[in-house]
C-alpha cells in the first residue's frame, strides 16, 4: 500500500479495498432451505446482511457459502460511484450461470442499488426476482413468496421511521471480538455529489436504550469493541416516545462507554460540521473510547466545499482537528478524499494536499469523482475534469497521504500500546494481530495465555507497509 511511485492499479487497490464484498456465512450445516449472501458498499451494508440474515434465519433459512448451494442468493450493493454498480453488475452475470443450472434459485438484489433503480433494475438484469431497499427488509419473506409464485418481489418504500431496532442481528463471519451496532440511519445531509440521501431515505436516530442493551448483549457473549455507526453520527437524536428524555450523540457515546471499562467504543462517520466539543471532551473522559475519528474532509478548498455543499469551509474543518489535538493529543484522524471535482482547479487540489499534511491523517480513502444521476452536482455542475487528470490528481493526494502515513507510523516505533487481540496474522499462525486505540493494526509473537477478545501491551519495535510489528510487553 506504500510503495513509493503508486500507479494507476494501485489507486485502483487504493479505491477498492474498503468496498469489498464478502460472502457471510451461518449454520451451513443445517437442513432446509439456504441462502447465499454477498455485501459491498460502507459498513453500514455489511450491518444490514446481518439483520436480513436474522430475518431470514426466523423464516428457517440457513446461510451457505457456496453459491451453487443456495435456494436465495442476495447481493447487498452500493451506488456511491459508477464502479460501484459495475461491479454488482459482474457479479450478477457470475449469478446468472448458477440460475441457469438451478432455475429454482432466486435471485434478489438488495440495498442502495435496488433503491436508486427500482424497477428499472428488473428491465436491466433480467435474472432478477427481487429488488427490496434498505427500509424493506422486513418484507423479505413476504417478496419470497411473491417470486416463488413466479412473479417479481419489489419493494423500495423508504420509511421514516424503520431503525430496525427491535431485529438483534446476527453475527455472520464474525472475529467474535468486534462489531457493528448501527445508531442511526438515512443522511439529511445533502452533499452535492452523493447518492445516499437518494438511497437511503431521511436520517433517523435509533431507540438509545435498544443500543445500549446491544452493546451490553455483545459485551455479554465476549465480544469486545463496537463500532457505533450512521452516516453522519454526530447528529444523532433521540427523543423518548413521551419526549421525557432526550439523547445527543455524546450523551449516547458516554452511556455506550459505561456499559463495561473493558468494551471498546468506536463511531464512523463523523461530518465536520457536528462534530462538537462535547464529544471531543467525552472521548477523554472515557479511556475505553478509541482515540481515533474518521472526519471525512473531501476537499481542502473552500470554493469545492462549498460547491459539494459540505457547508463548512477550509478554516472551519482546520479548527476542529487542532481542537481534537488539543484535547486529546493522542487521537488519529483519518479522512475521505475526493480529486477531480466539477471546475476543481490545479491550486484548488493543491489545496486538498496541504490539508493532508496540515491534518496529520494517519490514512485517507481517497476517490476521484464519480457523477451519480439524479444528484445536485449532476442536475447543476458540468463534470469538466478529465478522467485522466482526476486519476493524476487522485495519485498525487496518495502519494502525499503514504509520505504523511510513513511520518505518522514512524512515531510509534519504540511507543507500547494497549491493543485488543482480533485473531491469527494473516501471514502467520505464530502471530496475532490486532488494533490499538488509534485503529492501527499491530502484528506480534502470540504469547501462551492469551487469545482473540484479551487486551495486551504491544511495543512497536518495526514497521512493514502499513503495519506495526511489536512485541507484547508490560507496563
Ligand atoms: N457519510 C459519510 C460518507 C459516506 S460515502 C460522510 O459524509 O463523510 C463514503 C465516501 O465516498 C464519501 O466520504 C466520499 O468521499 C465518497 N463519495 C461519495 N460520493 C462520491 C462520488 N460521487 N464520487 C466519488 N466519491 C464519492
Ligand atoms: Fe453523503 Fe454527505 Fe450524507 Fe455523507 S453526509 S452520506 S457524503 S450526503
Ligand atoms: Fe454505498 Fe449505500 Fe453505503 S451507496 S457507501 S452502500 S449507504
Amino acid at each position: 500500500m506504500y510503495n513509493q511511485n503508486p500507479t494507476l492499479e494501485d489507486v485502483d487497490k487504493n479505491i477498492d479495498e474498503k468496498r469489498q464484498g464478502e460472502a457471510l456465512v451461518l449454520n451451513e450445516n443445517q437442513g432446509g432451505k439456504k441462502f447465499y449472501i454477498e455485501s459491498y458498499g460502507c459498513a453500514m451494508n455489511f450491518s444490514d446482511s446481518e439483520i436480513v440474515a436474522s430475518i431470514l434465519s426466523k423464516e428457517g433459512y440457513s446461510s451457505t457459502r457456496v453459491m451453487e448451494h443456495s435456494d436465495l442468493i442476495l447481493i447487498n450493493t452500493c451506488s456511491i460511484r459508477e464502479k460501484a454498480e459495475y461491479n454488482v453488475r459482474q457479479r450478477l452475470r457470475e449469478f446468472d450461470k448458477v440460475k441457469k443450472k438451478n432455475p429454482g434459485t432466486l435471485v434478489g438484489v438488495m440495498g442502495c442499488m435496488a433503491e436508486r433503480l427500482k424497477t428499472k433494475l428488473l428491465e436491466q438484469e433480467k435474472l432478477v426476482d427481487i429488488v427490496i431497499g434498505p427500509d424493506a427488509y422486513r418484507d423479505l419473506p413476504g417478496l419470497i413468496a411473491t417470486a416463488e409464485d413466479g412473479n417479481k418481489g419489489v419493494n423500495v418504500y423508504l420509511s421514516r421511521e424503520e431503525t430496525y431496532a427491535d431485529i438483534s442481528p446476527l453475527r455472520l463471519g464474525s472475529n467474535g471480538v468486534t462489531a457493528f451496532i448501527s445508531i442511526m440511519r438515512g443522511c439529511d445531509n445533502m452533499c452535492s455529489f452523493c447518492v445516499v440521501p437518494y438511497t437511503r431515505g431521511r436520517e433517523r436516530s435509533r431507540d438509545a436504550y435498544s443500543i445500549v442493551a446491544e452493546a451490553a448483549d455483545l459485551y455479554d457473549r465476549g465480544f469486545r469493541e463496537v463500532t457505533l455507526l450512521g452516516q453522519n453520527v454526530d447528529s444523532y437524536k433521540w427523543e423518548s416516545p413521551d419526549q421525557s428524555e432526550n439523547v445527543n450523540f455524546a450523551q449516547l457515546l458516554e452511556r455506550v462507554a459505561l456499559v463495561s471499562p473493558e468494551l471498546r467504543i468506536r463511531f464512523s462517520t463523523s461530518h465536520p460540521k457536528d462534530i462538537t466539543d462535547d464529544v471531543l471532551h467525552t472521548m477523554k473522559a472515557h479511556e475505553n473510547i478509541c482515540k481515533y475519528i474518521h472526519l471525512p474532509v473531501q476537499s481542502g478548498n473552500s470554493r469545492i466545499l462549498e460547491l459539494m455543499n459540505r457547508t463548512y469551509t477550509r478554516e472551519w474543518y482546520m479548527e476542529r482537528v487542532n481542537k481534537i489535538y488539543e484535547i486529546m493529543p493522542d487521537c488519529a484522524i483519518s479522512a475521505d478524499i475526493i480529486t477531480g471535482f466539477c471546475s476543481e482547479t490545479e491550486e484548488e487540489h493543491q489545496d486538498t494536499l496541504s490539508m493532508i499534511e496540515f491534518a496529520k491523517y494517519s490514512y485517507s480513502y481517497t476517490f476521484s469523482y464519480s457523477e451519480r444521476p439524479g444528484t445536485p452536482a449532476a442536475k447543476k455542475f458540468e463534470d469538466d475534469i478529465p478522467l485522466d487528470v482526476k486519476k493524476r490528481r487522485l495519485a498525487e493526494v496518495i502519494k502525499v497521504q503514504r509520505d504523511v502515513s510513513a511520518k505518522h507510523n514512524q512515531k510509534d516505533l519504540g511507543k507500547t500500546f494497549k491493543v485488543l487481540i482480533e485473531g491469527n496474522s494473516k501471514k502467520s499462525e505464530l502471530h496475532f494481530k490486532g488494533r490499538n486505540s488509534q485503529n492501527k493494526m499491530i502484528v506480534f509473537p502470540k504469547q501462551e495465555g492469551l487469545g482473540p477478545g484479551d487486551y495486551t501491551y504491544v511495543k512497536v519495535n518495526d514497521i512493514t507497509s502499513a503495519t506495526l510489528i511489536g512485541e507484547i510487553t508490560t507496563v
